[in-house]
């Protein structure tokens, strides 16, 4: 008993000194300050429950051991205690009432719109397996990584071009799910400059896990020059690394799927963007919802990035 509480104890000291232990991630955007004060009040009073019931528990143990009595022998005999059942079907109830006004009184802060709507910026997030990708209002594109200015109200739209995926980045917002043919909103308003991480939070096939995303806080005009020149500066290396490389391998070289630094297809643009957008065998339709813009940064950067030239042994 002892030595596995020992244990117990050790492993539970480890796991809450990592990534801040039970506490959730610290807020950088207004409805994250709403559900993480809703996680307090509720890890209060869950912290004081567990301490009472598992301490009784321990006493009752130890008080009511067998001792000396014989195994067989009954304890007292008592009939039911009406005002002891009337004080634990009261506290719950209050608990309840407590931990329910507490949770809708925040929830409009956490899912609601912004109050300042008239400033904000509408991006929409589309999940794909395996990348995000996201539109700005001048139709620029890209690929897991979003851009967004300090202090400034964001509302995206949230959809999926194939399974249910979530989208979730903790220190800007909760999650809120991706689901085919469904339209999803959230907000966030990031307080600082920097970059925020998040990961894909729905189980949604072989590559969930590297379907990773952040998201890039800057100046308004750090923003504005980022989807000026997006479409034709780093679009079609994110789109290499953040789309074909997941199967495929960072050079081409193959992976999950087959190698493609010798397959002349990267430099034929027709060929690669049917293939791309409409899948091939057990290829996907990765891009399926690409711009023109998108499918021929994609091809600039195969092309010149990716191709090896044609493999001597023919493949
Ligand atoms: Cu997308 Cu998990």
């Amino acid at each position: 008993m002892l030595p596995a509480l020992a244990v117990a104890l050790a492993a539970a000291a480890a796991a809450s000194a990592a990534n801040g232990g039970f506490s959730p991630q610290h807020a950088h955007s207004p409805n994250v300050h709403h559900t993480n004060t809703a996680y307090w009040v509720i890890f209060a009073f869950t912290s004081v429950i567990f301490v009472v019931v598992e301490g009784a528990l321990v006493t009752f143990i130890w008080k009511y051991r067998t001792g000396g009595r014989g195994r067989d022998a009954d304890g007292q005999q008592v009939h039911g205690n009406t005002r002891l059942e009337l004080i634990w079907t009261v506290i719950p109830v209050v608990i309840l009432a407590a931990i329910g006004t507490v949770v809708f009184v925040e929830l409009p802060n956490i899912s609601g719109a912004p109050a300042s709507a008239a400033n904000k910026l509408e991006i929409t997030v589309e999940g794909h397996q395996f990348y995000w990708l996201f539109e700005y209002p001048n139709g620029a594109r890209s690929i897991n990584e979003l851009h967004v200015p300090v202090g400034q109200d964001v509302e995206l739209t949230v959809l999926s071009a194939d399974v249910v995926h979530s989208w979730w980045i903790p220190q800007l917002q909760g999650k809120i799910q991706a689901i085919p043919g469904r339209t999803n909103h959230t907000w966030f308003r990031a307080d600082r400059a920097g970059t925020y991480y998040g990961q894909c939070a729905e189980l949604c096939g072989l590559y969930h896990d590297v379907m990773k995303a952040t998201v890039v806080a800057t100046s308004q005009a750090d923003y504005k020059s980022f989807v000026s020149s997006q479409a034709t500066q780093t679009l079609g290396k994110s789109e290499f690394e953040g789309v074909c490389a997941t199967c495929h391998g960072m050079q081409g070289q193959g992976g999950y799927g087959p190698a493609l630094a010798t397959n002349s297809l990267l430099t034929q643009p027709a060929s690669l963007a049917a293939i791309v957008r409409n899948g091939f065998g057990k290829m996907p339709p990765v891009a399926n919802t690409w711009t023109d813009a998108q499918i021929k940064a994609l091809a600039q950067y195969t092309k010149t990035h990716v191709y090896k030239g044609a493999s001597s042994s023919g493949g």
